[in-house]
């Protein structure tokens, strides 16, 4: 157990062990006490592996991880040691990562409209760089943070995104003059520009008319008397699926050497959330119950109407908790072994609370399977668990964090590395 630099503590895997293994094995002892609560195993090596990964794809951007996304504490803990910024949207996110020891410089306050108490605590806690999109947003910050360092949110094209963002943020082009004059006028110091091209983004090109803009937003500020040093790229990046992150990276990295080379002096950041955690965690859930619904305009030919039948089940973990929006992306993976050539049923899948919208998927065909059965959800490390409410007095499934062998004497290394280069943890202020 390497618990000594975690509050949480973790699992070194032993040798050639995975994190399918270390979940067949708890499964089996849940089974050996009957026990049947669901559970995530979170594989921290992911994290570090992303990191690895995201250094080598975009060497020129230093990521601040989004909170929002996954909070959970080893989680942002494994990412502080390993040098990362953060990205926090509110009052507690901004508690959570100044508690465990990470510098203020660290920190970006990514919210564009802020509470005027959670204003007040960022400068408490010596919070400065925040973003804002709107005019009402700045009188707020001057009386509450005087010495803010403003970054102008503007508008990016979220069309090809899974969750787009656009309608509740980002200032249109033609507005961005105007913000930054208002700004002028209060005193106020804007350092930088940032966007956000929606989570799940399916188009790179997005990224690349967005740095575009984002270069015209900043010559603006630039001829009005700013310090511009500061661009944020946002997140958008890739987990598990659909687009090649490198891909994506390539095209950004083309349009940052076009718009903002070595020599601009503007320091580029991100704000990947989906991208470092999506991987890192994997659920376990139990079929809780289960109900056979014949379909009745078959019921003449026995066989046909078996083979037609839709089978429902009810999971110990649903919309309410950690499988809230997956609906597209989910395949559940089956514990059990079960032949190739077996029937398949539809299948209506549902959370385990009695609300009508806690419904998990209709997708899926599925053998025959039983109560008790165990299910294997992998990728849903990004908002999942942020997501998970007590609804009904369910709670959200606990969770085991582990670490691969070899990532973790990788990840001992790269924190090594940062401490040695000021960049790990600090003292709390
Ligand atoms: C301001 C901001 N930054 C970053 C993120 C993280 O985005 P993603 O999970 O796509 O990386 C979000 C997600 O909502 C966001 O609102």
């Amino acid at each position: 157990m390497a618990s000594c630099i975690f509050d949480s503590g973790f699992n070194v895997l032993e040798e050639g062990l995975t994190v399918r293994d270390a979940i067949d094995k708890i499964i089996i002892e849940h089974q050996l006490k009957d026990l049947t609560d669901a559970f995530h195993v979170a594989d921290l090596g992911a994290l570090v592996d992303q990191h690895l990964r995201w250094q080598r794809a975009l060497p020129r951007v230093k990521p601040f991880y989004a909170v929002k996304c996954n909070s959970s504490k080893p989680v942002v803990q494994i990412l502080a040691q390993m040098g990362m910024g953060f990205d926090c949207a509110s009052k507690n996110e901004i508690a959570l990562i100044r508690d465990i020891g990470v510098a203020a410089e660290r920190i970006i306050y990514a919210n564009p409209c802020k509470e005027s108490s959670h204003i007040k605590y960022a400068a408490s806690r010596g919070v400065q760089t925040m973003t804002y999109d709107n005019e009402d947003e700045l009188p707020k910050v001057a009386k509450n943070h005087p010495a803010a360092k403003m970054v102008l949110r503007i508008a990016a094209d979220d069309l090809k995104s899974s969750f787009p963002l656009g309608e509740k943020f980002g200032a249109p082009m033609n507005e961005c003059k105007i913000l930054m004059e208002s700004a002028k006028a209060l005193n106020m110091d804007i350092i930088g520009v940032s966007f956000h091209v929606g989570s799940g983004c399916t188009d790179p090109n997005a990224f690349t008319q967005a740095i575009a803009e984002a270069r015209l937003v900043i010559d603006m500020g630039i001829d009005l008397g700013f310090h511009m040093n500061l661009l944020d790229i946002g997140g958008g990046f890739p987990g598990a699926d659909h687009i090649l992150f490198e891909e994506m990276a390539a095209v950004i990295n083309r349009a940052l050497d076009i718009y903002f080379p070595d020599e601009s002096q503007v320091q580029i950041i991100a704000e990947p959330g989906t991208y470092y955690v999506a991987t890192a965690f994997t659920l376990a859930v139990n079929i809780i119950g289960r109900k056979i619904v014949k379909n009745e305009q078959l019921c003449s030919d026995d066989e046909e109407a078996e083979n037609e039948k839709i089978i429902m089940y009810y999971l110990n973990d649903g919309n309410f908790g950690t499988l809230l929006d997956f609906d597209c992306n989910l395949k559940p993976l089956l514990c059990k072994k079960h032949c190739p050539d077996q029937q398949l049923y539809n299948s209506r899948v549902w959370g385990p609370t009695t609300n009508n919208r806690d419904h998990i998927s209709d997708q899926w065909k599925l053998p025959e399977l039983e109560i008790g059965d165990w299910l294997i959800f992998e990728n849903i490390g990004a908002y999942s668990i942020s997501l998970s409410s007590n609804f009904s007095g369910f709670h959200c499934a606990p969770i085991r964090y582990v670490m691969g062998n070899v990532t973790w004497k990788t990840f001992q290394k790269i924190k090594d590395e940062c401490q040695a280069g000021g960049e790990g943890q600090e003292d709390t202020v």
